[in-house]
């Protein structure tokens, strides 16, 4: 399976502060914006992900991530040089995808939970179909939502609905079998002229190849589009690591624990690193090695 991080858009309800760098570059409390939705597509098991940005931005995100080798991934980059909508990402990344599976991740959305590598790994398994992720949310205008029957089987999906019928926002993270590239390639602009996902969600919905999995409420699921969400998110991110001792997204312990690299070739790299409080979490997890 394959796997594209969107990383796109002007951003501009996040200006000035993401004016002269894309938002997805911005921190949510210690790291990138970035480092959250790479860690689930490599906590699902997928190494070889095409990051798609701005022609302006590619080179910083280059710069921070490189060709992914230090995480035992493959990165490639590729420019979206209009903001054409979110389902265009099938139609830049068709080369890229060939004849295999693929995940997409928006890049501004952040996910945290327990059991959550189970879902992940459920999805990739799935042969056909599609997968999206459902989550409960207060403001559910914002986003796509998709409306379940009695059996808690999907019955409908609108992008914004002004009356949602029901609170179940349909988050950034999707999974396509192969037939998502001429899907996608069938997909007429809506009235804001941009592709919609949730048109490609209708699709696999009405031919009954839908699968919704539902988040559960401990479920941490961010969207960080506005200065309120980053600040809420770099709040959780903050209050769980400093609670737990842990890090969020830390690649390099994905890339260990999905044996990506090995305990000795990360020890090699940490040598350059700094004297800092993520690197210094590593430095600990390949002392345990
Ligand atoms: O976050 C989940 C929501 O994401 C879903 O519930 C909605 O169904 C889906 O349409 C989307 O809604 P947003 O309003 O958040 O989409 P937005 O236009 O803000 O785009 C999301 C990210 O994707 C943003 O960081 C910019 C990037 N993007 C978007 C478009 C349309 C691109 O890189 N290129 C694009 O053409």
């Amino acid at each position: 399976m394959k796997g594209i991080i969107l990383a796109g858009g002007a951003g501009t309800r996040l200006y000035p502060a993401s004016r002269p760098i894309s938002k997805i570059l911005l921190p949510v409390y210690d790291k990138p914006m970035i480092y959250y939705p790479l860690s689930v597509l490599m906590q699902a098991g997928i190494r070889d992900i095409l990051i798609i940005t701005t022609p302006e931005d590619s080179s910083n995100f280059k710069k921070l991530l490189g060709d992914g080798s230090n995480w035992g991934i493959k990165l490639s980059y590729k420019a979206q040089l209009v903001k054409r909508g979110i389902a265009d990402a099938f139609l830049l990344g068709e080369e890229f995808i060939g004849q295999d599976s693929c995940a997409l991740i928006l890049g501004d959305n952040l996910f945290y939970g327990n059991g959550f590598e189970r879902l992940l790994k459920a999805a990739c398994l799935r042969k056909t179909g599609a997968t999206v992720f459902a989550y409960e949310v207060a403001n559910p205008q914002r986003f796509g939502v998709v409306e379940f029957d009695e059996n808690h089987r999907a019955l409908s999906l609108e992008e914004k609905p002004a009356q949602p019928k029901s609170r179940f926002a349909v988050t950034g993270l999707y999974f396509y079998d192969n037939n998502v590239v001429k899907y996608a390639k069938e997909l007429k602009p809506s009235k804001r002229g941009e592709l919609e996902i949730t048109d490609l969600n209708k699709r696999y919905l009405e031919e009954g190849n839908l699968h919704v999995t539902t988040l559960e409420r401990g479920f941490a699921w961010l969207d960080t589009g506005t200065h309120e969400s980053v600040l809420q998110a770099a709040n959780f991110v903050h209050s769980m690591q400093v609670n737990q001792g842990i890090e969020i997204a830390c690649l390099e312990e994905i890339a260990l624990h999905n044996e990506f690299i090995t305990p000795q070739e990360l020890k090699v790299q940490l040598v350059n690193q700094p004297n800092n409080i993520y690197y210094n979490f590593v430095r600990e997890l390949v002392k345990e090695k």
